[in-house]
């Protein structure tokens, strides 16, 4: 037994030695990184799903980028979207007018007037059958750009069509 005032017992001492606190110490370290709180995991937001749709002129019209939308328009009854290209097809940009419509006119004239788009919304699509070889060569490689450098995200169909999504 040791009095009050004496050193304590051999074999405490041995227990508590420099080394023994330090080997303690890196153990509860060790624990301590082991179990302590992690910030929860979160994983990179992925692009949201691109699902094929079926447009007609009215349902297309919205995505003219107002408002941070969309943009998409339609070349020969595909619909693009030309999001990444907000700076010439969404407002203020120099081909707005072809925002939410079909270009196909436009393009084979080379011209982004109003008068190149399909006025009736709810008539029949552009058959486009009065072009000539040069418009229909235009048109074409207008289209063959579109196809390399945005999506594809639906067709166009004219109002009424079978296949037109029900209002
Ligand atoms: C004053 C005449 C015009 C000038 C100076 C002009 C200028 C440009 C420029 C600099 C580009 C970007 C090219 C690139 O970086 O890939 C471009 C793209 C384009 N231009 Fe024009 N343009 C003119 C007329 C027209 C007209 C009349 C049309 C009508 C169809 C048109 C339709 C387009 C289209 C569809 C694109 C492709 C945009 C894209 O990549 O999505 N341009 N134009």
């Amino acid at each position: 037994m040791s009095s009050p005032g004496t050193a304590p017992p051999a074999e405490v001492m041995s227990i508590a030695s420099p080394i023994n606190l330090i080997l303690l110490s890196l153990f509860v370290v060790l624990v301590y990184m082991q179990f302590r709180p992690k910030a929860p995991v979160t994983l990179p937001k992925s692009p949201p799903p691109i699902v094929f749709r079926t447009f007609t002129p009215t349902t297309l019209l919205e995505f003219n980028g107002v408002d941070g939308k969309p943009v998409y328009l339609a070349v020969r009854g595909r619909v693009f979207d030309v999001t990444p290209g907000r700076n010439f097809y969404g407002p203020g940009g120099p081909y707005e007018n072809f925002a939410g419509r079909d270009a196909s006119r436009g393009l084979a004239h080379q011209s982004f007037d109003e008068e190149m788009l399909t006025k009736d919304l709810k008539g029949p699509l552009d058959d486009l059958k009065d072009l000539d070889a040069e418009q229909m060569e235009n048109l074409q490689s207008w289209e063959e750009r579109f196809l390399e450098k945005y999506l594809v995200v639906g067709k166009l169909v004219a109002e009424g069509d079978p296949e037109a999504p029900k209002s």
